[in-house]
């Protein structure tokens, strides 16, 4: 991978702040977008922009294509069976709402959900809301002492009322990789549904959702160099067919009376109104973009700066790192600095142009599990280097003494 390369494809690091070159750290919030990507969004907007779906004219049937397309690359890019099973929606966050709504029609009184710990705020929220509304029982995995999925604990608590099991790929957080792979047959075999919140892992990790065997899927586009505002729920026919849809209205209608209504082909029945047209377009790019070096490549670079970065900050006194020792996990390390707050961490880092974050990063329940009211947080992409590592280092040096720790 040439990194030097990579780095010019992506006009926002190449400017200064403070007279310091940007250190973006912040890969796990968003990440950079390459000029293709931009280019992608503003063609467009400058040359076909049209509605998709409904006009005859050859710009709306430009702008059909390319949306469409962009669900036939995601649906490669993760190895699913086709365009059906590829929903757009508007993050991460929507996607799992909408799971939780039209999958959570299946749960009644009595039944269970079960989530763990370690889980963001989109994945626990709107099961905690599903569980309100069905009177059902929410239960949570225990994650270990070294902040990984407690397997045992996991085992005691899936039962046969046991509806729907809804985990995280990888926490934002601990960087932790969950082994779902493995535990995918065991809440088969319970009869349970499968969800999964693969947010931080699809950007960064080959994706196969038959290995998963997930019955649904959501990651957001923002988070592996696409723009905001577009977000996936992959999930297998079958269980989609089954599913009624979350949001009504135009698009994802076959047949309306003044009575009832029935529903467009998969997947549009749960595209209502007009997408987000350009967004798409871009994600399309951004997959392009990310097979063009190739996932494997950005993968083995992240666990070469996250070794890197792991090793640096070991050796820093006064600093509690959270998350396991060793692999499996992904590019981001959570740490604080002995009595100075991840807030003023940022502070300091941000006066030299290095971007991180801090606070509860929408996960409030694992705070309380570690026993923190909130960490400081980096994480790296395919445009990160060991040099940029070390400016960090450099920096945290600095806000030490500044805090006399
Ligand atoms: C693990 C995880 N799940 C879900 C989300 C929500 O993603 P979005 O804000 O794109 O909806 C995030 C965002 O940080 C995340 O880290």
């Amino acid at each position: 991978m040439n990194i030097k390369k990579i780095r010019e494809d992506f006009p926002i690091l190449n400017q200064k702040f403070n007279n310091n070159e940007l250190v973006y750290f912040d890969n796990a919030a968003t990440t950079q977008k390459p000029q293709q990507v931009i280019d992608a969004v503003s063609d467009y907007y400058q040359k076909y922009n049209a509605n998709v779906h409904r006009g005859l004219n050859f710009l709306s049937q430009k702008a059909t294509d390319k949306y469409e397309e962009a669900h036939e690359k995601t649906a490669k890019f993760i190895n699913a069976e086709g365009i059906k099973e590829i929903v757009f929606t508007k993050n991460a966050s929507e996607s799992l709402n909408l799971a939780a709504y039209s999958l959570g029609e299946k749960i009644s009184s009595g039944d269970e959900i079960l989530i763990s710990v370690m889980e963001h705020h989109s994945n626990i929220v709107p099961w905690q809301m599903l569980a309100k509304r069905k009177k059902a029982k929410l239960n949570f995995v225990n994650i270990t002492s070294d902040g990984r999925l407690d397997l045992d604990d996991f085992e005691k608590k899936l039962n046969k009322k046991t509806k729907i099991v809804a985990l995280t790929k990888a926490s934002n957080i601990l960087g932790t990789i969950n082994p779902l792979e493995k535990i995918s047959k065991t809440v088969k075999d319970n009869g349970s549904y499968f969800v999964v919140d693969a947010a931080q892992s699809v950007p960064h990790t080959k994706t196969n959702v038959k290995k998963i065997d997930a019955d649904l899927f959501a990651f957001s586009a923002h988070k592996m160099l696409g723009p905001t505002g577009i977000g996936v729920l992959y999930g297998k026919e079958e269980i989609l067919k089954e599913m009624n849809p979350f949001l009504t209205g135009g698009d994802m209608i076959s047949k309306v009376s003044l009575k009832e209504a029935t529903w467009n082909k998969l997947p549009w029945k749960f595209e209502a109104g007009t997408p987000n047209i350009a967004g798409a377009i871009g994600f399309g790019e951004a997959i392009d973009y990310i097979n063009k070096i190739g996932i494997e490549n950005i993968e083995e670079h992240e666990k070469a700066l996250l070794e890197f970065g792991l090793k640096k900050l070991k050796e820093i006194d006064k600093i509690n790192l959270y998350g396991p020792e060793k692999e499996p996990r992904t590019g981001i390390i959570s740490f604080n600095l002995k009595n100075v707050h991840p807030h003023d961490v940022a502070q300091i880092l941000d006066e030299n142009a290095i971007a991180i974050r801090s606070g509860n990063h929408c996960a409030q329940p694992l705070m309380e599990k570690l026993k923190v009211d909130g960490v400081a947080r980096i994480s790296f992409y395919l445009y990160n280097t060991k040099e940029e590592i070390e400016k960090f280092v450099n920096a945290i040096d600095q806000t030490k003494k500044v805090f006399g720790v």
